[in-house]
């Protein structure tokens, strides 16, 4: 029995010339993921059993990209244009509904495919374009309509002064069945003005062979194409709005919609406050009641529940648990766990770092390759220092409920037990059992009289910096 599902020829063989950018165009990221890869995603998700992706342009690089996804490559050797690019996945060996479908679309959706495939399977249709009625149509093919059925598409640059002000346009999306395409293809010549093979002519070729040809209206977003850096800020701005709509949606409390970006795994639970400026990366996942405050960046990240995280932090592959506090200006780097309660303050970096419960960290302090015991707190401009002159990292272990004064280094590896008590301005160089106090810091010496009494505020003190 054949697979369920329709067939898809994807074309991405173009360079993208009009984005000037060295990077083939359906390469370019759109709210983090690259153009092409969200085009493959929602066509499998809306039911492809099969999809052609012809590659032209950079193709050993978009290759590797998009392989992962599950997709067959076709090469079309020379950009010789879109019908020559459809030529170019073998169009023969198919059978069935075919979705023809450009790579540069990257606002297209999965349910809007598949009401569209579905609209197209239960009519008689042989050939289908799918168009979209946009303010502004420079550059697009245009949908010639007489007595209200399609015509033709007439491509910009060969359009009439009349045609141009036509607002309908072609989406680059078509569905066709098998043996129509198999039909009309190999029909279309390149006599216009770039002379290149237009897909779009496989259109007025149709009807002037007898075929059942259609013009379907679908929304502006899917029939969205990025030819520009410009039209790529816009797919992006539309992408990151549209997930901010699904989050208040869900229960989200998002401040301006306008201005956060939040990628499309991100989850983020009901009563959680997302502040403008902020950037949510990857698979991070929220929990409920956080407060995320602008500008804080997080990626990859898991965080609990009644967390806040405030202005200007930076996270990244960290774990942060339960009604803890981060920043403002953290910076928690991979493999740090902060633990419930705990708190992070002020330009106060992790790395690698466990973080005990209730653990307080408050003031500029960095802490790499250790681990802090519950209710442990670090003193302003704490540091463990890790790395060796042998170029090696080394461990600082310190104990729960441990009191660590400011200003102390930690020359790991060195273990502190619990409950243990370091005096301000220490260098801890080695162990220290529990409950212990630990000072290691020059003696005070304090000599009286040194100045004498008549001198003024610029008079020179003798002897500065000699006594023994
Ligand atoms: C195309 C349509 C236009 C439509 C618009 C919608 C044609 C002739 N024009 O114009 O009617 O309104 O899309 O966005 O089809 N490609 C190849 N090989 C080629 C040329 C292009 O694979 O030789 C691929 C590109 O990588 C791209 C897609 O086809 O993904 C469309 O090409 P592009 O140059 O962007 O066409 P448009 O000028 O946008
Ligand atoms: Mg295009």
């Amino acid at each position: 029995m054949a697979k369920k599902g329709f067939s898809t020829i994807l074309l991405a063989a173009g360079k993208g010339t009009r984005m000037k950018s060295p990077l083939p165009k359906v390469l370019h990221p759109v709210a983090g993921q690259p153009m092409l890869v969200r085009v493959i995603r929602e066509i499998k998700n809306a039911g492809a059993k099969e999809v052609r992706v012809v590659l032209g342009f950079g193709q050993d690089l978009v290759k590797q990209v998009v392989e992962p996804l599950g997709v067959v490559f076709f090469q079309q050797k020379e950009q010789r244009g879109t019908g020559d690019a459809v030529r170019s996945a073998e169009p023969g060996s198919l059978d069935g509904t075919v979705l023809i479908i450009n790579g540069d679309h990257p606002l297209v959706e999965a349910d809007e495919l598949k009401t569209l495939v579905s609209q197209f399977e239960q009519s008689d249709w042989d050939l289908c374009v799918v168009t979209a009625t946009v303010k502004n149509p420079t550059g697009l093919g245009r949908i010639v309509r007489h007595n209200g059925e399609i015509k033709a598409i007439v491509e910009e640059k060969d359009a009439s002064h009349e045609t141009r002000k036509i607002r309908e346009i072609n989406s680059g999306i078509y569905l066709v069945r098998a043996e129509v395409l198999q039909e009309y293809l190999p029909k279309i010549k390149s006599q216009n003005q770039q002379g290149e093979f237009y897909l779009t002519d496989i259109i007025s070729l149709g009807l002037q062979g007898g075929a059942r040809v259609k013009a379907l209206a679908a929304s502006r977003s899917l029939a969205f194409g990025v030819n520009s850096q410009a039209e790529l800020a816009t797919a992006t701005g539309a992408i990151y709005r549209r997930k901010a709509r699904r989050l208040m949606d869900s229960g989200v409390v998002v401040i301006d919609p306008r201005a956060v970006y939040v990628e499309d795994e991100v989850k983020i639970g009901e009563g959680s406050v997302i502040y403008p400026g902020v950037t949510i990366k990857g698979a991070t996942e929220i929990g409920r009641f956080c407060v995320i405050e602008p500008q804080a960046f997080l990626n990859q990240c898991k965080v609990g529940d009644s967390v806040q995280i405030k202005v200007g932090s930076y996270i990244e592959a960290a774990v942060v648990k339960d009604r803890a506090q981060v920043g403002p200006y953290a910076h928690l780097r991979p493999e740090t766990e902060i633990g419930e309660e705990a708190k992070v303050g002020n330009f106060v970096e992790l790395k690698k770092v466990n973080f005990g419960d209730r653990a307080k960290a408050s003031h500029l302090t960095y802490l790499g390759d250790a681990e802090i015991g519950a209710d442990t707190n670090i003193g302003c401009g704490t540091i463990t220092c890790n790395y060796a002159v042998d170029r090696k990292k080394y461990k600082t272990v310190i104990g729960k409920d441990v009191f660590v004064g400011s200003d102390t280094q930690f020359i790991a590896p060195v273990t502190i037990g619990d409950g243990a008590v370091i005096a301000s301005g220490s260098t801890i160089t080695k162990d220290v059992p529990a409950r212990a106090l630990a000072v290691a810091r020059g003696r005070q010496m304090t000599k009286e009289n040194y100045k004498p009494k008549s001198s003024t505020a610029s008079a020179k003190p003798s002897g500065l910096g000699k006594e023994k």
